[in-house]
């Protein structure tokens, strides 16, 4: 066991070198010592604003110069390549089942991203056996020239779901103003606080659909108050985005609402979402490390 988790810490690049400073902000980060920054993005409640979020958020870093893949996984019912109108031939069913590498199912689309479809309609998936779950990260390794990985999964907590928050640098909450949606985000943040003891990872909140930044700022404070003073966690507000009549309009129309219209309120909300992004730190054992720590560092 040792050994293979010391081949995938050299297939990562990730081994922590002595010169290496714990925490190095995102923008001075060596592009030696780190590749790909992984950003999960989940809520408890479905239909939040995940894929919305996620679509996005690649569009904003991409204006900002950076290479962006967004994979789809959401094994049940995808829909990355739907909001992008795209039909694609092959999806992450068939990487998982080792019938196409990651790059080869990797789709250019006309706005300067990188998309990986997703599964849909393969319920199993949602549980992956182990010779699966490591097949995969090897697979995810393959993408590791992009800056930037986003990774939208499936509401509310599986196995996957899981695994895909444990593969990443920061884990991304969506949750709307809505009592319910609180609720689940709080319960998905309780688990992911259980199954994570001792991992390295931002916890980042995003409030969706809100009427006023006052209303947003409300349900943040709320949020990340419980999360410090019962489960002892610190989850960082990242920001908030609009409801706006152009999301609708986008998903309609089957494409990005910052394409749609760059200067909309929910546009401008998410390029500021990702600027705090940058500015945020990464974890420097986060991401693989925290895989690897999972799948290899602890009695199953
Ligand atoms: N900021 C917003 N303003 C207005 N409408 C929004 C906003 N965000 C999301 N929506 C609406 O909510 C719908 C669901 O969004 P989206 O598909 O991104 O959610 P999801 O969390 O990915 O859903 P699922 O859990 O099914 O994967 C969108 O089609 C859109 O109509
Ligand atoms: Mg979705």
């Amino acid at each position: 066991m040792e050994d293979q988790a010391e081949k995938l810490r050299e297939i990562m690049g990730r081994k922590k070198e002595p010169d290496e400073s714990p925490q190095v902000t995102g923008q001075s980060r060596g592009r030696e010592a780190r590749k790909a920054r992984i950003i999960t993005v989940t809520s408890g409640k479905g239909g939040v604003g995940k894929t919305n979020v996620s679509v996005n958020m690649a569009l904003a870093y991409a204006r900002l110069g950076k290479k962006v893949v967004v994979m789809d996984a959401d094994l049940g019912l995808a829909n990355v390549n739907v909001m992008l109108n795209i039909i694609p031939k092959y999806n992450l069913y068939h990487v998982i089942r080792k019938q196409k590498t990651m790059r080869e199912i990797l789709l250019e689309t006309d706005y300067g991203i990188s998309i990986v479809a997703g599964a849909s309609g393969f319920s199993q998936i949602a549980n992956l056996s182990d010779e699966e779950r490591q097949n995969f990260i090897n697979e995810l390794e393959t993408l590791s020239n992009a800056d930037i990985i986003i990774i939208d999964t499936s509401a509310g907590v599986s196995r996957s779901v899981l695994d895909f928050i444990a593969a990443a640098d920061d884990a991304v909450i969506i949750t709307t103003p809505e009592p319910t949606a609180i609720t689940d985000a709080y319960g998905i943040i309780k688990i992911i606080a259980s199954e994570y003891e001792g991992l390295n990872m931002g916890l980042k909140l995003v409030v969706n659909r809100v009427k006023t930044a006052a209303d947003a700022k409300k349900v943040a404070d709320r949020m990340t108050n419980i999360a410090g003073q019962f489960l002892n966690l610190k989850v960082d507000y990242l920001g908030f985005i609009y409801d706006d009549a152009v999301v609708s309009q986008a998903v309609l129309r089957q494409k990005p609402f910052m394409v749609i219209d760059p200067k909309c309120k929910a546009s401008l909300c998410v390029q500021h979402i990702v600027d705090r992004m940058e500015k945020s730190e990464i974890r420097e054992t986060a991401g693989f490390g925290n895989m690897l720590k999972r799948l290899f560092g602890r009695p199953s």
